[in-house]
């Protein structure tokens, strides 16, 4: 009786949905006189850490911020660079994810990416899509207002069409037209590198999200580090806007 609430107790206090933005790859490179490519690089294979290690706990759903709306203003070189290392990352990941019963998804204006990316992408995602231990989504060419002002024009374009009256407009359905609506409301955020910004990720699914930044770069960031996170958060009391117990 007792195992079974402390048990209880532990597993509601891990996060469901995890959402990481994934920052300081260009300074640690730089920092180690590399080109910021070999941050990224890097990076990636801190992704494959953190996704194990999220499996491994239990985390139900983790959003990785891969790839902003905004990062397309970057030099082409860059930008073609973490193009590849994403088609590069689904084609060496595809056993592992597989393996783990993870489902990939993605969110943002995927017809944006390069053929190759997407074919590579919507390649796993379909592979992947009857696995039920956790979700992973990458979010790519993502933008949290661009998602909200998407999902603006689809209800009222509905609305207009007369399928649906402005007074109806719930919560429920605003979020079913989201493109990360499937995900739910993200429990815990983090963001590495000692930034304290959103940076327009997940805006709406982040309204009663609690906030975790670590000092440390996303390339050395460990599960250690992940630990410390989800530590902070267990100690986190959650009261959306009522009175505490
Ligand atoms: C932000 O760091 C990071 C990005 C814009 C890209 C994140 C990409 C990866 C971690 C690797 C590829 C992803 C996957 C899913 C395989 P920054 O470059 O802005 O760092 P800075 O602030 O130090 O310049």
């Amino acid at each position: 009786m007792l195992l079974t609430g402390a048990m209880e107790s532990i597993e509601n206090r891990l996060p469901g949905h995890v959402g990481i933005i994934m920052d300081g790859n260009g300074r640690w490179a730089q920092s180690k006189g590399f080109h910021r490519v070999a941050g990224h690089r890097r990076g990636a294979k801190t992704v494959d850490t953190v996704v194990t290690a999220c499996r491994k706990k239990g985390v139900r759903f983790l959003t990785l911020y891969a790839f902003s709306s905004q990062n397309w203003t970057r030099p082409s070189l860059e930008v073609k660079a973490l193009m590849e290392l994403l088609a590069e990352y689904v084609r060496l990941e595809r056993d592992k994810i597989m393996a783990n019963n993870i489902r990939l998804m993605a969110i943002g204006e995927i017809d944006q990416l390069p053929d190759s990316v997407r074919q590579a992408l919507m390649g796993l995602i379909n592979e992947s899509k009857n696995n039920t231990g956790m979700t992973l989504c990458l979010a790519l060419s993502y933008g949290g207002q661009e998602e909200i002002l998407d999902a603006v024009k689809k209800i009222c374009a509905r609305s207009v069409a007369g399928e649906l009256a402005p007074d109806d407009i719930s919560k429920t359905e605003f979020e079913n037209a989201l493109w990360s609506g499937f995900l739910g409301p993200v429990d815990l955020m983090i963001r590495t590198s000692g930034e304290l910004r959103l940076s327009n990720f997940l805006l709406w699914s982040c309204a009663y999200a609690e906030f975790y930044f670590s000092d440390r770069m996303w390339p050395e960031f460990d599960e250690t580090d992940l630990n410390k996170a989800f530590d902070a958060y267990a100690n986190r009391n959650r009261r959306y806007g009522a009175v505490g117990k």
